[in-house]
């Protein structure tokens, strides 16, 4: 524990029968205490019980911030709200990196840096080749970000500072390049390079969009939307994915290894896998007099229909995220000119009928990031099936950010948890012939 930050405020007790052990306990800049139990096993011979970590810190950081309960969210400290208006997303992706906004000089040589690696090799588009063209854009963006490690052996030695950087810059600047070709090859497009004369988020929309036959034109509304959406899905503590990545990367996995981990977790419809279920999920209800039909569902403890787009482990109050993405979803459908989209008709009343209901109330269940997202991205021109390859574009940088912290921090040790075990005490093995 940092001595500056992670101070030990005090001890705690626990009692087990008629013993008392101590263990110290630890005070952030902000948000809950932590009570030490490294030592629980060796001086106790048990192990805490947590499946689904809802009361475990993994780790210490000083990366993301969330009060779920005031809905805050900050990287390094800076509110996501001041971020999504003022700033862009390398802009982010420099501040969770190095902790710090950048100067203008800094800004200008990251956005550089970033540009200037956004070409995959040439040989990436055999390993395309190999998938169908109906495979979901996830296992394609899965398999190709595990297979950038086949290329890249000049940064994969993790004990050395400048690799790990240049690893960071090629992951952020690459996954996007990876993600437009996933999309053209799922539609029998040919694949459109990067230009280094455009913003992230533009030469993103121009790689995905845009084909030999004519010349495309970036929207600006569309790419500052764009951008705003990766800032907003640039980074959540100790998430899912992101604790897949810090967990392959104790091993000393290579960092495009770990990335393709957080990859694989975050396709989950319980993750990010739920901005592409929440917009199947609104095209199910299909009109809003059926909304009743499907929210009594949701709140049958016998039906697994849950609303998604709705709930959060951390967020028991509205996630500050889908404030922004609801903004942004409005700001896209004026700009397209789509004045009367069912599904945002279905969105808008089902959050409404939902915040009413005693139900969601009393189990604190409000719109997430995902529950607006596949509304905007659909008017965008996405398939449902790039939406959580969109999320995994943004959430690279918050992966590498919380991989880099994690092989830095000098305390990191292999993570290797244990189990409650309740299967066969030992027993002999029984010959084929004498079993019943
Ligand atoms: C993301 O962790 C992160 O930060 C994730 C993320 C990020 O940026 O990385 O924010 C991105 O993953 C957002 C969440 C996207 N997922 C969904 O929208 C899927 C729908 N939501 C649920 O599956 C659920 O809310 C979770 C998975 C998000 C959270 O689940 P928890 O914390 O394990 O809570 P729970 O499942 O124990 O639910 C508590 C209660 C349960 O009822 P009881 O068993 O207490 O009776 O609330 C109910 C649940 O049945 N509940 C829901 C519900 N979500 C929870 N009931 C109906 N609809 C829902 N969406």
């Amino acid at each position: 524990m940092d001595a500056k930050t992670g101070t030990q405020k005090q001890t705690g007790t626990i009692t087990i029968g008629n013993k008392n052990w101590d263990f110290p306990i630890y005070k952030g800049t902000v948000g809950p205490d932590v009570i030490d139990i490294a030592k629980l096993y060796s001086e106790t011979g048990m192990f805490t019980y947590d499946p689904g970590f809802t009361s475990t810190a993994s780790c210490e950081s000083k990366i993301t911030y969330i009060d779920g309960d005031a809905g805050i969210l900050l990287y390094r400290g800076y509110p996501i709200e001041q971020l999504a208006e003022h700033g862009d997303f390398l802009e982010t992706c420099y501040l969770l990196l190095y902790g710090e906004l950048p100067t203008a000089a800094q800004k200008a040589d990251f956005d550089y840096r970033v540009t200037h690696h956004s070409m995959v090799h040439e040989q990436m588009m055999r390993f395309f080749q190999g998938f169908r063209r109906d495979a979901h854009p996830m296992a394609v963006m899965t398999g190709c970000m595990g297979a950038l490690s086949a290329f890249y052996h000049d940064s994969t030695d993790i004990t050395d500072p400048h690799q790990r950087m240049v690893a960071s810059i090629r992951m952020i600047a690459k996954v996007p390049t990876l993600a437009a070709m996933a999309y053209k090859y799922s539609i029998g497009q040919p694949f459109v390079y990067p230009k280094n004369d455009l913003d992230y988020a533009s030469n993103f929309l121009r790689m995905c969009f845009a084909v030999p036959a004519e010349e495309y034109k970036v929207n600006p509304v569309l790419a500052r939307a764009m951008d705003r959406i990766f800032i907003l899905h640039a980074d959540h503590e100790q998430n899912a994915s992101t604790s897949t990545v810090r967990l392959a990367g104790s091993s000393g996995a290579n960092p495009f290894a770990c990335i393709a981990a957080g990859c694989a977790c975050l396709w989950g419809p319980a993750h990010g896998g739920a901005n592409e279920a929440a917009l199947n999920m609104l095209r199910e209800i299909g009109t809003v007099d059926r909304i009743p039909e499907f929210v009594k569902r949701a709140k049958d403890p016998n039906d697994s229909f849950r609303l998604m787009g709705f709930g959060h482990r951390v967020y028991k109050n509205y996630d500050p995220r889908a404030k922004i993405m609801q903004k942004t979803c409005h700001e896209v459908l004026a700009e397209l000119g789509i004045k009367d989209d069912p599904l945002l008709d279905v969105a808008m009343e089902l959050e409404k009928v939902a915040l009413r209901d005693e139900y969601f109330i009393e189990k604190k269940l409000y719109p997430n990031i995902d529950f607006y997202s596949g509304i905007t991205l659909k008017a965008m021109g996405f398939p449902t099936t790039m939406f959580t390859v969109l999320f995994a574009v943004a959430r690279t940088v918050g992966w590498i950010a919380q991989w880099k912290e994690m092989i830095e921090d000098p305390k990191q040790k292999i993570g290797r948890p244990r189990q409650l075990y309740t299967g066969a005490t030992r027993r002999d093995y029984v010959p084929i012939s004498r079993r019943k």
